[in-house]
């Protein structure tokens, strides 16, 4: 990858204790050498341990995410919820957003659209997930789902900097199936076409998600016009972890 800024985000989704914070002391370390200095790590753990990876993370260049986030921006009867101000307050500067779990639990575009412009207002970084089912692509309607969530999503929003965006095909993630470089690569490009077009950005970041591990990143390092990589299952094993981010580079 050629990118000047490769972006390693740990999603770790529905998994983690107090305990796990033990969980990343290896990666910590990876970060003080001076041989990463291109390395961008965004480790996005519950929201009920977002305070302690913190402190943890204090004096660390290994920043912090949250999974999700409610689309107002006041504090207000909702139960169960957190808003942008309470992550913040949590210590996490970026939030993953439109995660494919969550528009199947029957999040919208119009609510994604909400929850984007709430996180960018409290100068929270967004990472902006979106991508294909299987029955899309057999039916060839990538390019046209992936446009109409991109544009949905990002309705009205000027602040197109401060998103970093994921493409994440849904038949990818957890089940171990990923593109094949040279394809990953036209599709990105695509994707990057669509970006351009319609909005005003230089620099567009673009990571890739769904079953990133220590095998295939072999080949998805290849894929030039990518920033990174947004892993689940993997990132949870801080040897595998560190092993796709060694591999990246070397
Ligand atoms: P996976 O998850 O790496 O376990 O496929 C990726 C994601 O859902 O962000």
């Amino acid at each position: 990858m050629t990118n000047n800024n490769i972006y390693f985000v740990a999603n770790w989704k529905m998994f983690g204790l107090k305990s796990s914070i033990n969980k990343i002391d290896k990666v910590i370390n990876l970060t003080k050498k001076n041989t990463f200095k291109k390395i961008n790590i965004i480790y996005c753990p519950p929201t009920t341990i977002l305070s302690i990876f913190a402190n943890k993370l204090r004096n660390s260049k290994i920043k912090i995410g949250a999974q999700n986030i409610f689309y107002t921006e006041n504090f207000g009867p909702h139960t169960g919820s957190v808003n942008a101000k309470m992550i913040k307050d949590s210590g996490a500067s970026y939030v993953i957003l439109g995660h494919s779990e969550n528009r199947n639990e029957g999040e919208t575009d119009l609510v994604i659209n909400k929850k984007i412009k709430v996180a960018l207002k409290e100068k929270i970084k967004v990472i902006f997930c979106f991508g294909e089912t299987l029955r899309d692509r057999n039916n060839k309607k990538t390019s046209n789902v992936l446009k109409k969530q991109i544009l949905n999503a990002l309705k009205g929003i000027n602040d197109i900097k401060n998103i970093i965006f994921a493409y994440e095909p849904v038949w990818s993630i957890g089940t171990g199936k990923v593109l094949k470089s040279e394809n990953l690569f036209k599709d990105i490009e695509k994707i990057k076409g669509i970006i351009r077009t319609n909005f005003n950005i230089k620099e567009i970041n673009i990571l890739y998600g769904g079953s990133v591990n220590t095998k295939n990143i072999m080949d998805l390092k290849k894929v030039d016009n990518l920033s990174g990589f947004l892993i689940g299952g993997a990132s949870q094993n801080q040897n595998k972890f560190i092993d796709i981010i060694k591999k990246t580079f070397y």
